[in-house]
């Protein structure tokens, strides 16, 4: 039996190579020696104000990315959250078995909802207790996330345990795979800041989709700091984040790149990195213009995707119903 992974991403804003390279360049990897589930998950996205059409579209756009980067709807399931019931019908069992503190406590919540002040839902709240529904019913060995999603994959681990402790072993503990490096790749225009796909600033991350001018002219403005050296030192967190982009684009060693450009400066250095970035996203856009050619073709694969997971996600649910005594 091969372990399972399951992972998911939000049809929200534009994808960025933050999400890319923290987790779906590692979805990609895994597909042949592991089994597969990725999500993606409107239900968490409408948790802040969306529009109705937009959504929609990004939905398919995210699809499409998920695919023309490399995920093969042959080795992976890939779905929309919404079209399996369970996973709302899940989250609220959780929630009756997640006190309030333990929500209180989620850094994401703290930080989204400070944006959004009195006007935040409860839905934004309760947004690790869907995530937990989404990963506990399908059993997951292994859920690749970025850094940001840890302590929601820890939280899913709690109530698993603790749902398993008063009715008997039910949910398997996932597992959250998060890498050494880029699990956390900043927002150029602010290297303090985690890049994400809500803010709002032109130059604060680049895109999937973005064009190579859009691309130049993003790292060229990135900040940096008023010394020349190109080195990986964590202590100067823009130049850091941008050699990590470096290095994980490339595939090559700190030394070699270090060595690369000993004597050179930022300009240099972030000329070669837009080039390098620009490359790397070529084939991902060039096989996306292609599947967006006929967009039905993406819409089979989600079904297809969602046939698949449905039946393991109906039967957990199920069992859970049965120990909790309802129905
Ligand atoms: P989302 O849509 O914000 O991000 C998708 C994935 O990209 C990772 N990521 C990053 N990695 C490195 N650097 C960054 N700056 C960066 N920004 C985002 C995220 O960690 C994530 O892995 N709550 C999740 C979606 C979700 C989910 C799940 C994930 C819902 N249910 C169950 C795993 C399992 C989210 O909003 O991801």
């Amino acid at each position: 039996m091969k372990k399972r992974v399951f992972s998911g991403i939000q049809p929200s804003g534009n994808i960025h190579i933050g999400n890319y390279l923290g987790a779906i360049r590692h979805w990609v990897a895994s597909q042949v020696e592991l089994e597969n589930i990725f999500c993606i998950v409107d239900l968490h996205a409408i948790t802040v104000p969306q529009e109705p059409k937009i959504l929609k579209s990004k939905i398919i756009e995210v699809a499409g990315l998920l695919f023309a980067a490399g995920i093969d709807p042959k080795l992976s399931a890939v779905f929309v959250q919404s079209h399996i019931s369970a996973h709302a019908e899940l989250a609220w069992i959780l929630n009756c078995f997640m006190p309030m503190g333990w929500m209180q406590r989620m850094t994401q919540f703290k930080e989204k909802s400070q944006k959004q002040k009195e006007q935040v839902s409860v839905g934004l709240f309760d947004y690790p207790a869907l995530m937990a529904a989404d990963i506990l019913l399908y059993e997951a060995d292994f859920v690749p996330v970025g850094e940001d999603q840890k302590q929601h994959v820890e939280l899913t681990r709690d109530v698993a345990q603790r749902f398993n402790s008063i009715y008997g072993e039910t949910f398997k503990l996932p597992e959250p795979v998060i890498s050494e490096i880029g699990a956390r790749i900043m927002g150029l225009d602010d290297p303090t800041k985690k890049m994400s796909k809500s803010e709002k600033q032109l130059s604060h991350a680049i895109h999937l989709l973005d064009s190579p001018d859009a691309i130049r002219s993003k790292i060229m403005k990135a900040t940096t700091d008023s010394l020349r050296e190109v080195r990986f030192d964590e202590s100067r967190p823009g130049i850091y984040n941008l050699l990590v982009i470096y290095k994980l684009f490339t595939g090559r060693s700190r030394p070699d790149i270090e060595a690369q450009f000993k004597g050179k400066g930022y300009g240099d250095f972030k000329r070669e990195l837009a080039e390098v970035i620009i490359e790397g996203l070529r084939p991902l856009q060039s096989r996306y213009r292609e599947l967006m050619d006929d967009p039905t073709r993406i819409e089979l694969w989600l079904a297809e995707g969602a046939s698949k997971a449905r039946s393991i996600a109906e039967k957990t649910l199920t069992i859970v119903k049965d120990k909790v005594g309802l129905g």
